[in-house]
């Protein structure tokens, strides 16, 4: 393999080489004690994420919602659920991160909102025909007498797109679409009235401080003309991100509400920021998110799709900076989400999984736990090495795997409800955070309710645990994390380096980054002295499933 330096797009912007730490509200620590976590749960832990040394948090949403789909299913965008607190509390927690130096993202769900937003309630009233329901994507029916949906496109979470309303007069009438539950009606965003609205939006949160927005669904938000039929693959993810060419996902469209919302962002001040949650099948196409005048940054699903194959891990690396940097952006790099199964698990499953799938009690080729956390803990090991912007997923810093066993009567993802059980869906990646080994819900509060029932191994896994342990995976999230702002790998050149087929290596300046994903140990030159082990090994040779950084005399 020849010798080739990659860079990562220059620029001073703080998001091109932030590691974004993922919260999700409900999970993450909960003040009141009532099972579900919150924003002063969220203030009194941010020392925690100082420690652990992250640039930035991204929070799922904590608008007023039913939270039929936890939450991306907004009622009100303009105020905080009862559940996670109030505005107040949002202001305060806003100002005691940035006093942190830790900046603040906030999710944006522009695709559909709840049916309990006042929009929708008003379009169920007005009737066909009304300006209220051009807000939304309502259509009459096929069939004789509009008894069936207007076409055949399948939701995300299982079962039609469509739902049929009845009509004030009583009578079965028009159909909405909703890429997700029922209770997610789509946006129109060919109707100027809602591109205002979210221009109003932006601004509204813009103005409380907020550095940025994660934009739900960013690749959904305009659909084909005509609303074509479509069926996916049997196999397909269910965001679409293996697919080419589906009417509801990566229209041209979508880019022209970026370019707008460009311009919304940059008229403030401290380099606020769009990422998008874009689920496109190749880098080249996800790249076309982040073109100069359109979003700063989009997930790169490619990489977190990638199986633990050394060839395939090499080949997406390079083609991420490739297509990133030929549009001048940063790539960003994550491994876990709120939606997929945890890279502690996910590296070591052996049957398919497509994402969106969930493992259960039931599911075929759960993961060995033991190879599932070193291939883990290597897989971050790398990524925190890469030029570009990382994303962590809470929970990851302390190894937690997917919890694979909660039994049916607590599940809550609609994706299990819509498929009658035939997909476990997302729960598994959302448990609520053990914080200590003792106590109620393992320190999540002080009165033991918890949303999602915590496994009994989350004592192995709580925070105070980890704190006292120098081989933990927190240990090893702080060192990584210390280690790359000192070396200001979030910028700058990635050379590669060839140790063999089974091996992903590079060099950053002068530290050395290899992983190991073959199946026998991996001589390293001689005189390696490491700064970092995945797992802790004697001698050069890297073991199976762990990675490392070097130096070399
Ligand atoms: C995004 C969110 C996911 C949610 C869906 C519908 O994919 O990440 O959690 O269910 O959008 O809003």
């Amino acid at each position: 393999m020849p010798e080739l330096e990659q860079f990562a797009a220059p620029g001073s912007e703080w998001w091109r080489s932030a590691v974004i730490y993922q919260i999700y509200p409900r999970s993450f620590a909960d003040a009141s004690g009532d099972g579900i976590g919150d924003l002063p749960g969220i203030t009194a832990r941010l020392d925690s994420l100082s420690e652990l040394g992250v640039d930035a948090i991204w929070l799922s949403p904590f608008m007023t919602s039913p939270q039929r789909d936890a939450g991306y299913d907004v009622a009100d965008y303009r105020d905080v659920d009862p559940l996670f607190g109030t505005l107040a509390d949002f202001d305060d927690m806003l100002a005691q991160a940035h006093a942190r130096g830790i900046r603040v993202i906030v999710d944006l769900v522009p695709n559909h909102s709840s049916d309990q937003h006042a929009w929708f309630q008003a379009a169920l009233a007005a009737g066909p025909g009304s300006p209220e329901r051009a807000r939304y994507i309502f259509r009459d029916g096929r069939g004789e007498n509009g008894e069936l949906p207007p076409n055949n496109w399948q939701s995300v979470f299982g079962g039609g797109m469509w739902e049929c309303v009845t009509e004030a007069d009583g009578t079965p009438g028009q159909w909405y679409l909703h890429i997700f539950d029922a209770t997610q009606p789509d946006f129109d965003w060919t109707n100027e009235e809602v591109r205002e609205e979210f221009r109003s939006i932006l601004r509204f949160w813009l103005d409380r401080g907020v550095d940025g927005f994660r934009v739900d669904v960013a690749h959904g938000m305009v659909k084909k003309e005509g609303l074509p039929d479509y069926t996916p693959p049997a196999d397909a993810d269910s965001m679409g991100g293996g697919e080419d060419d589906v009417p509801y996902w990566g229209q041209d469209g979508v880019h022209d509400i970026y370019r707008d919302w460009h311009k919304v962002l940059a008229a403030y001040d401290g380099d606020r920021a769009l990422c998008g949650e874009a689920w496109m099948p190749t880098l080249h196409q996800t790249a076309m998110w982040v073109r100069p005048d359109e979003m700063h940054q989009t997930f790169n699903f490619p990489y977190l799709l990638t199986p633990w194959d050394a060839e395939a891990l090499r080949a997406v690396i390079r083609e991420s900076l490739d297509e990133f940097g030929a549009v001048g952006a940063p790539s960003t790099w994550v491994l876990s989400n709120h939606d997929v199964v945890r890279h502690a698990s996910r590296l070591a499953l052996t049957a398919d999984n497509p994402q969106g799938e969930g493992i259960g009690p039931n599911s075929p080729g759960k993961p060995d736990p033991v190879v599932g956390l070193a291939r883990g803990r290597a897989a971050t090991t790398v990524m925190l090495a890469l030029p570009g912007s990382a994303y962590l997923y809470q929970g990851e810093e302390l190894g937690l795997p997917e919890a694979m066993e909660i039994p049916d009567e607590f599940r809550q993802d609609p994706t299990w409800f819509r498929t009658n059980g035939e997909r476990y869906g997302r729960d598994g990646c959302r448990v609520p955070l053990p914080w200590t080994a003792e106590g109620p819900a393992y320190g999540f509060n002080d009165t033991g309710a918890s949303w999602l029932p915590q496994p009994a191994e989350w004592a192995e896994y709580a925070r105070d645990v980890e704190e006292t342990a120098d081989d933990s995976t927190l240990a090893l999230y702080k060192l990584l994390l210390r280690l790359r702002r000192e070396h200001g790998l979030g910028t700058g050149a990635l050379v590669w380096e060839d140790l063999g087929a089974d091996a992903v290596a590079f060099r950053r300046g002068d530290l050395h980054v290899a992983a190991n994903l073959g199946s026998a140990p991996l001589a390293l030159p001689e005189g390696a002295h490491f700064v970092v082990q995945s797992a802790r090994f004697e001698g050069a040779a890297l073991p199976v499933n762990a990675a490392a950084w070097y130096t070399l005399p």
